[in-house]
């Protein structure tokens, strides 16, 4: 299904890569040229999504993978047609913390549910949006881990997953931006913020 007029951009990366940062000087950079956006995550875009992230990532009993792969889905289906689409028809930019991709990431490689069920869930669940352009944040789990400990916020239960899970998200995350070269835009994580910002922006500006 087509975005309507706007412009559909998601951050993606593991944990502690700095997909907030991102965002934030992507927003603070088309702001001052005039244009109007949209920020916005997942999971927890809307009120509803609030409660999903709740109990998916603080929940203290087990979830079993595909209730969690369930839940993750619930929000984006709630999140893409309550406040994605309808910003996106007014032709707004919107500049998303994880999508689609999260979920092929963490719940088909990190949990092993696998790729392609997983892809077609969300897609199912969102009517098929796609971004126009993904900005993937590479950082190795190690590094990624280092910078979540000195944050010393209590970690959440994918973040408390062991540093195997975290290499698979990562691999997976390499795999599907490999396959999709005009969608994704690959940066590496260890640069300054300023100069990854850098690069999201040219990759942009075409479609501005
Ligand atoms: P995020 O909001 O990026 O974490 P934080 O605000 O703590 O930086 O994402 C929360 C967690 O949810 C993160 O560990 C990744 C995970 N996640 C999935 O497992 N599947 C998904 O589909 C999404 C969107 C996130």
């Amino acid at each position: 299904m087509s975005t309507g007029r706007g412009v559909f951009v998601t951050l993606e990366g593991g944990d502690g890569s700095g997909k907030s940062t991102q965002a934030g000087l992507l927003e603070e950079w088309l702001l001052k040229a005039g244009r109007t956006v949209l920020r916005t995550r997942e999971p927890g875009g809307t009120e509803f999504g609030l409660e999903v992230r709740e109990i998916v990532l603080h929940s203290r009993g087990f979830i079993t993978p595909r209730a969690e792969a369930l839940l993750y889905a619930a929000d984006r289906a709630q999140h893409i047609a309550t406040k994605v689409r309808p910003a996106l028809e007014r032709g707004e930019i919107v500049i998303q913390d994880r999508y689609i991709d999260s979920s092929v990431a963490y719940q088909g490689s990190g949990r092993v549910l696998g790729a392609a069920e997983i892809r077609s869930l969300s897609q199912w669940a969102t009517e098929d949006l796609r971004p126009d352009l993904t900005v993937l944040i590479d950082l190795d789990e190690v590094a990624a881990r280092a910078r979540l400990d000195n944050d010393q916020k209590r970690f959440d239960r994918l973040e408390a997953e062991k540093s195997d899970f975290h290499r698979r998200v990562r691999e997976s995350f390499l795999e599907i931006a490999a396959a999709e070269p005009t969608r994704f835009v690959v940066v590496d994580g260890t640069l300054p913020p300023e100069s990854i910002a850098a690069q999201v922006r040219e990759r942009l500006q075409p479609l501005l």
